[in-house]
């Protein structure tokens, strides 16, 4: 049962937006540890990702081998599992990764197997190279043929009897969110990388638009990792909004940062409570973008518990005034608010109430059921 693997978007950390193809078995351990150290992981950072760059060469049989950055990937792997952490890697049904690494193409069981003998508990699978073999074929036939590459690695993960997370990273290519699940995927990114910076955060954020139907309990639309932290979305607001647009989404929480220099800030945001718990809601229904007012988004998300979490974004680069567009959410009369980002109970309001949302930055609500009176 694949969906069980990933009841709630996975979350997690993943060495290539900090270090990208530069990063070591010291790198990764480093961040096992302060995963923990800092609290993320008893906020539910799970997974230690190694991505792109771990690769070396085949030997005569075939098998792949780690380079001399990763002399030796089980051990690793048992390090991150003693700290309580599961063990993530990479690969791309192609011959080749995005960074030039040799890809899984034509040794999908023995990569398998090899993965599952370190100890892999996440398999993020780029199609990198394989689109060389999409070249002059129909739209037709380059979806069957990526379909077909990501259910052979996932019959190939399933043959190993480890339950393995699988993350589909094909850019979104081929409408991936219609057939994701089908082949087995838990997640799958939705639009090319995410840069460090509002804009590209921005830009995915609203590309998830439309997919809402796709995602639920195992299997998730991917808006990227996060960049929270990395230098370009290392503002408070600007963080606050990125994780406040990645948990109306449900989107996975994937950190990217440099976790050895991560500032109060930028851990106070990863880690809050409330917000990851909308983003971990049970219901697992992404949310929407409802209205959008010049510079002002609001967003709305319903919630197991039967509130509803609201956002209202403001995109303009000083504070504005906004009230609550309470037609668009379906709200009529008066409702008990929560600020979510302030921890505070704003008790009864309703469409007249105004709410000063900070430059480039959020308000969140979680908004009760609507009471007649
Ligand atoms: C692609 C992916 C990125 C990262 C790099 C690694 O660009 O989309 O997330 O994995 O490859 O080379």
């Amino acid at each position: 049962d694949h969906a069980a693997l990933a009841p709630t978007p996975p979350m997690g950390w993943n060495s290539w937006n900090h270090f990208g193809a530069d990063v070591t078995d010291a790198d990764i351990r480093h961040a096992a540890d302060e995963l923990v150290s800092s609290g993320m992981a008893a906020a539910g950072y799970r997974y230690v990702i190694i991505d792109d760059g771990w690769q070396g060469q085949r030997d005569a049989q075939g098998e792949l081998h780690s380079n001399t950055k990763f002399p030796d990937m089980k051990s690793l792997a048992d390090y991150v599992h003693g700290k309580g952490l599961k063990f993530g890697i990479y690969s791309s049904p192609g011959e080749k990764t995005c960074g030039g690494y040799t890809g899984s193409l034509g040794h999908e069981a023995q990569d398998a197997r090899l993965f599952a003998s370190w100890g892999v508990d996440y398999l993020k699978y780029d199609l990198c190279s394989f689109r060389r073999h999409l070249d002059g074929k129909t739209e037709a036939e380059q979806t069957a043929m990526m379909k077909a590459a990501y259910r052979l690695m996932r019959q190939q993960l399933d043959a190993t009897g480890r339950p393995i997370v699988y993350a589909l990273c094909n850019y979104g290519w081929g409408r991936v969110w219609e057939w994701g699940a089908e082949v087995g995927g838990n997640l799958w990114r939705t639009t090319d990388d995410i840069r460090a910076n509002y804009e590209s955060m921005m830009f995915n954020a609203n590309a998830q638009l439309g997919l809402q139907r796709y995602a639920g309990p195992g299997h998730w639309n991917d808006a990227d990792m996060l960049e929270i932290g990395n230098k370009g979305l290392d503002e408070p607001e600007t963080q606050r909004t990125h994780l406040t647009l990645w948990a109306m989404l449900a989107a996975p929480l994937i950190a990217g940062n440099d976790l050895s220099a991560m500032s109060a800030d930028t851990r106070d945001v990863l880690t809050d409570k409330e917000v990851l718990a909308i983003d971990q809601d049970p219901r697992g229904a992404p949310g929407n973008r409802v209205m959008q007012e010049g510079p002002i988004q609001l967003w709305a998300r319903p919630l197991a518990d039967g509130t509803l979490a609201v956002a209202l974004v403001n995109t303009l680069n000083h504070s504005l005034n906004a009230t609550l567009d309470f037609k668009a959410l379906g709200l009529t009369g008066s409702v008990q608010a929560h600020d979510v980002w302030q921890h505070r109970d704003l008790g009864r309001i309703d469409q007249q109430h105004v709410f000063e949302v900070p430059s480039l930055g959020v308000v969140l609500l979680k908004i009760g059921k609507p009471q007649a009176h």
